[in-house]
């Protein structure tokens, strides 16, 4: 990949984002775990879902992966069907052929959060690659509340992952953020805009509630924007919708770019519903304290199973107020 220019830039992290792998095989389900809402995510995995996303298109994911060689992915939910604890642990074996869990970032989706189930042998087998760096962790961590908003920072890109998973009512497939989560991001933004750092907001629903259908939007969507438009970022990435989306939102007249992603496994015929993930590459200018942001889509071909280069952008973001050098 060609990046910026980088010649007055302070940050070079090239990092890669994709989402909605749903990567499980649920053949070995019994009929007894699915006494509950999961019922119905194993019907419609049984069938729909199982055709759709396919294990060899991961493959020459992870192989393009290894070509294209980011410093840093972040993955932004949906990994499992149900959020069964054999599918965490088929995740948690997937995520490690994926990278070491310092190089990649994770947050979770709806489908993990199918039903109740306890923090331990669901979610905490990915605790490595979802936990804050060590300055910012909690000491200890039995829940999402102690792991979100969390914080990763790498070559001066500050990774803000959130979690709007929550059990919902058959046929909902909502998020939510919650108020807690929500100060705490504010708080994180903060911080990180004095640090001088790129911000990047990763969460799984998009943010905008009216880029999704009623019955799968991101229910406190409007306090989130609130906040984004309140302190600023200067990326949200989320995943979800299951294709490619783009829109916007405004920090004190500033763009702030949002891009959902399709799932990173899917053999749809439809390109803006066929596996593709992003290579995003950071830029700053040392003078006007502007960002660059390169970014190239990577789409799956199924003619010649591999991904190929698709779309690209270049973004030019002027710095924050609270962010100028
Ligand atoms: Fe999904
Ligand atoms: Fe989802």
């Amino acid at each position: 990949m060609q990046g910026i220019q980088q010649t007055a830039a302070d940050t070079g992290l090239y990092f890669a984002h994709l989402s909605d792998p749903h990567l499980t095989s649920l053949t070995s389900v019994r009929w007894q775990q699915l006494l509950n809402k999961r019922l119905l995510g194993y019907l419609s995995w049984h069938r729909r879902r199982r055709a759709e996303h396919q294990m060899e298109v991961l493959d020459a994911l992870l192989a393009d992966l290894q070509v294209t060689s980011p410093g840093h992915v972040v993955v932004t939910g949906d990994l499992t069907h149900i959020g069964l604890p054999d599918e965490f642990r088929q995740a948690r074996n997937w995520l490690e052929r994926l990278g070491h869990s310092d190089a990649v970032t994770v947050i979770p989706g709806n489908h993990e959060s199918c039903a109740a189930a306890p923090w331990r042998g669901t979610f905490s087998e990915w605790e490595s690659y979802m936990r804050s760096d060590a300055a910012f962790a909690a000491a200890a961590i039995s829940g999402p509340e102690d792991l979100f908003p969390s914080l990763r920072i790498r070559d001066g890109v500050a990774f803000i992952g959130l979690s709007s998973a929550c059990v919902t009512a058959p046929l909902m497939a909502t998020g939510a953020l919650g108020r807690a989560q929500l100060e705490r991001l504010e708080e994180r933004l903060q911080e990180t805009a004095e640090q001088g750092l790129f911000r990047v907001v990763l969460l799984h629903h998009s943010p905008r509630a009216e880029d999704e259908k009623w019955r799968k939007r991101l229910t406190d969507s409007r306090a989130l924007c609130a906040v984004l438009e309140r302190v600023g970022a200067e990326l949200v990435l989320h995943g979800h919708g299951h294709r490619a989306h783009r829109s916007e939102l405004s920090f004190a007249g500033r763009p702030i770019p949002v891009f959902g992603v399709s799932s990173a496994s899917a053999m749809s015929q439809r390109e803006e519903r066929r596996a593709q993930y992003g290579l995003y590459r950071i830029g700053r200018d040392i003078d006007s304290g502007d960002w660059s942001l390169d970014i190239e889509v990577r789409i799956y071909d199924s003619s010649r199973n591999r991904f190929v280069g698709g779309q690209r952008h270049q973004l030019l973001l002027p710095a924050m107020p609270s962010t100028s050098c």
